[in-house]
């Protein structure tokens, strides 16, 4: 969805903002003066791969950790000056999903619940349809250090709901959830984005990106190296097959290797040892 309008027609800023974003970690650049744009409503992909700052970007967009220049606006707020009304108004499942792992799933939700000051019958209520929808509710009294990695994530992700964000930021959601449960967060998420909520994922599964977003920017070494509608990004390639271009939509797994540059290929001198 480019370019939203309110509904008495005017233009909404974007959900997040970054103008020339960094991150080091001493002599060692993250994130490298990153400029992201992402409309309301948008499903936005942060693709890239292993190691290339997607945590580190999402970290500091959702005030986790603090950038080493750089700005950020989130829902038109300076994140830096303000990042209890963002905070407030955005969801996060985090790499380390941030649970207290002696409670239990529902003790888990209602925490957050107050923490946003959400009254004792709202928080009961979306508690409940949460870890219902998320198939949590099966063992009330297990506690989340018991809980499987999905279990975990998927929680995380309930937490990162119950007060109704407007955008809702999330780190691999689909890395180690099962193929019902991923099947079940495809649906939601795109249930949300349907009703204006902005999803801002990052992964490096390609598949997941290409069937869910609307718009991706690639980052790789730190670097912005594409962004834009997932759709004319594709369009805009032409590949070279053995000496015959064309340019029909790349599959993304293509387009990635492109824009990355050099596909590390297993050749048959590789790992010769292995047999
Ligand atoms: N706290 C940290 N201290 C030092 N280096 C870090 C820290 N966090 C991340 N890095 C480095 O920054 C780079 C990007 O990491 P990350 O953002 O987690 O990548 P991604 O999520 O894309 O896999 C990696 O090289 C990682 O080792
Ligand atoms: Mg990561």
């Amino acid at each position: 969805m480019d370019n939203p309008l309110a509904p008495g027609g005017v233009r909404l800023p974007p959900a997040v903002e970054t103008v020339n974003l960094v991150r080091r970690f001493g002599d060692f650049t993250a994130v490298d003066h990153v400029n992201l744009r992402v409309e309301r409503g948008q499903f936005f992909g942060f693709l890239g791969p292993n190691g290339a700052g997607k945590s580190t970007t999402i970290k500091m967009l959702t005030g986790l950790l603090a950038p080493t220049s750089g700005e950020i606006r989130v829902l038109d707020r300076d994140l830096a000056a303000e990042p209890l009304e963002v905070k407030r108004r955005i969801g996060v499942v985090p790499e380390d999903l941030n649970l207290f792992e002696r409670l239990t799933g529902a003790e888990m939700l209602a925490f957050t619940g107050r923490m946003y000051g959400l009254a004792r019958a709202e928080i009961a209520e979306r508690a409940s349809e949460l870890l219902a929808l998320m198939e949590l509710d099966g063992e009330p009294k297990k506690l989340i250090v018991e809980y499987s990695h999905g279990m975990k994530k998927k929680l995380s992700l309930a937490c990162a709901l119950i007060h109704r964000p407007e955008v809702l930021f999330l780190d691999e959601p689909f890395e180690g959830v099962d193929a019902i449960a991923s099947r079940t967060l495809k649906d939601l998420f795109s249930k949300l984005t349907a009703r204006g909520v902005t999803v801002f994922l990052t992964s490096h599964v390609l598949e997941i990106v290409e069937r869910l977003c609307t718009d991706i920017a690639i980052i790789s070494g730190g670097r912005l190296v594409a962004a834009g509608p997932l759709d004319e990004l594709r369009r805009g390639v032409t590949i070279d097959v053995e000496g015959q271009t064309s340019s029909v939509p790349l599959p993304l797994e293509d387009y990635f290797i492109q824009v990355i540059g050099g596909a590390r290929t297993t050749g048959d001198d590789v790992l010769r040892w292995l047999g």
